[in-house]
């Protein structure tokens, strides 16, 4: 069958904006453009949305208004709690923990501390991507003043114990970060079950607009400013505010919160099948934790292949849309960190293949995908065999 619809099945790396959160946009850009720093009632109206949103945005996760700031997306959030963090308490202490399955955007990050002169403990995970309580325990020192662990890994899918590992950073009364970009609008999410001082969150990954996120602070007035300038945010996070994107993340999320017990059952049914067709295939094999693990994710390692980029590229011209690993290392072909970390060699972390599932996907298009998928593989390791 010849197809021309387009199948998007990479909503790790990011998600189209919800009819909902587009329309809710729209009139922000136009009709009330005004700068909420303004005093006239065309400012007043924007300040007015904008702390309307930061109210039902911080209600979507068990948060107080109070305790939210909007930011340009997960990669500002993360540097933001760690550049300031180590700021504020580094006279205290020089040493962060952190995973080897983080984000670049926090791994890059403690890298330059590094060079400044922090000290960064790098937990590496067991094979599904768990770190466990008891190996936070043994490494923290007296002059640990931090310690970040995300929520849900972007390549395999893998929802961490945050709670555990949250009371042991409380029982030491060291700050504790998740960069939980991947698991907001997917999971249920409340700040304070979770237990954490500081929590990332990007609107792209959940059908709001990309350049929007936000930084939840358990102690908002501690944390010490990233963005300097006009003094935005309570003088925390200077920049005027992106009120339609603040608008558009902020629907998003409601409508993700409101929708999750329905759409939740969907995915895991869509996904199951996924790994389980693709796994009856001999040398595909999954990847992360089988159970707790994102409802829309299905991540693999398929043998005999070369490298994952040929099968992407083959169901690309099917139209078809899925990731080789994270969207980040999908340009390269350097092995995921995540992968090696996790204890997989180079040449098993090439074979990386990412499925994941949103809103728009429909059971028929899984079933297409089925019906191509395994073929795409079969004619790889042909051609792998002959290149031999
Ligand atoms: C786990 C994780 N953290 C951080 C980011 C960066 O978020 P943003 O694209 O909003 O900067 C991503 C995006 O892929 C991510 O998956």
């Amino acid at each position: 069958m010849e197809r021309t619809e387009r199948i998007y099945m990479d909503h790790a790396a990011t998600t189209p904006v919800s009819e909902k959160a587009l329309a809710a946009m729209l009139p922000w850009f136009r009709e009330e453009f005004g700068n909420p720093s303004a005093i006239y009632d065309y400012g007043q109206t924007s300040k007015n949305i904008l702390e309307s949103c930061r109210k039902r945005f911080a209600r979507c996760i068990g948060a107080l208004s109070s305790e939210i700031f909007f930011t340009s997306g997960g990669t500002e959030s993360d540097n933001w709690v760690i550049r300031s963090t180590l700021k504020l308490k580094g006279a205290k202490g020089q040493h962060i923990i952190t995973t080897a399955i983080e984000h670049n955007a926090v791994l890059r990050t403690l890298s330059q501390m590094e060079e400044e002169g922090f000290e960064v403990t790098c937990l590496t995970p067991d094979a599904q991507g768990h770190i466990t309580p008891d190996q936070l325990e043994n490494v923290i020192r007296p002059d640990t003043i931090l310690i970040t662990i995300m929520l849900a890994n972007n390549v395999v899918g893998t929802v961490l114990d945050i709670p555990a590992l949250a009371r042991v950073a409380a029982r030491h009364h060291i700050w504790f970060h998740t960069d939980a970009v991947q698991a907001v609008g997917h999971i249920p999410i409340k700040v304070h079950q979770l237990g954490v001082d500081f929590l990332s969150v990007s609107a792209h990954k959940f059908g709001g607009p990309k350049g929007t996120g936000a930084l939840y602070c358990r102690l908002p007035n501690h944390l010490p400013a990233l963005l300097t300038g006009g003094g935005q945010e309570k003088e925390q996070r200077s920049g005027t505010e992106n009120i339609p994107g603040i608008v558009g993340m902020t629907a998003a999320l409601e409508e993700a919160v409101e929708d999750m017990p329905q759409e939740t059952g969907r995915l895991i049914a869509m996904r199951n099948r996924i790994i389980e067709s693709l796994c009856s295939i001999p040398g595909v094999k999954l990847t992360g934790d089988p159970e707790n693990r994102l409802p829309g994710f299905a991540s693999f390692m398929v043998e005999g292949i070369g490298h994952s980029v040929y099968i992407v590229n083959a169901l690309n011209e099917k139209g078809i849309c899925v990731s080789s690993g994270s969207a980040c290392s999908a340009s390269s072909r350097e092995a995921s960190h995540v992968l090696l970390a996790m204890g997989y060699d180079a040449k098993q972390a090439a074979g990386a293949l990412r499925i994941t599932l949103g809103r728009d996907n429909t059971k028929e298009q899984v079933d297409h995908l089925l019906s191509v998928l395994p073929d795409v593989i079969l004619r790889q390791r042909e051609a792998q065999l002959h290149a031999k």
